[in-house]
């Protein structure tokens, strides 16, 4: 089994722990962390955010990302798995009351 690793949002400096096959979108509502999301199976991009540092992996081949956004550190946490600790930009982020 994977390790844990912290997700950390940058703008808020809420923090949860995310461990596969939890997918980062699921392992921060698990935590209480509300992420944009629609699809919710990486093609929509609703959940499109930047991560400026860690590295992730992909359930699915293509997630809907071009290669220059993954260049650039844009990531899809609702089919994206953390390998590594994240930093993540997501101004939209709220918590469940
Ligand atoms: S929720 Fe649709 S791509 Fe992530």
């Amino acid at each position: 089994m994977d390790k844990a690793v912290r997700v950390t949002l940058a703008g808020q400096g809420w923090a949860f722990d995310a461990q596969a096959p939890a997918t980062v979108l699921q392992s921060a509502e698990r935590a209480g962390v509300r992420l944009p999301s629609s699809c919710r199976n990486g093609t929509c991009r609703t959940c499109i955010c930047l991560s400026t540092s860690g590295t992730v992996r992909y359930l699915i081949e293509w997630p809907g990302l071009s290669a220059d956004e993954k260049r650039e550190g844009y990531i899809l946490p609702c089919v994206a798995i953390a390998e590594t600790d994240l930093l993540i930009a997501v101004p939209a982020a709220s918590r469940f009351a």
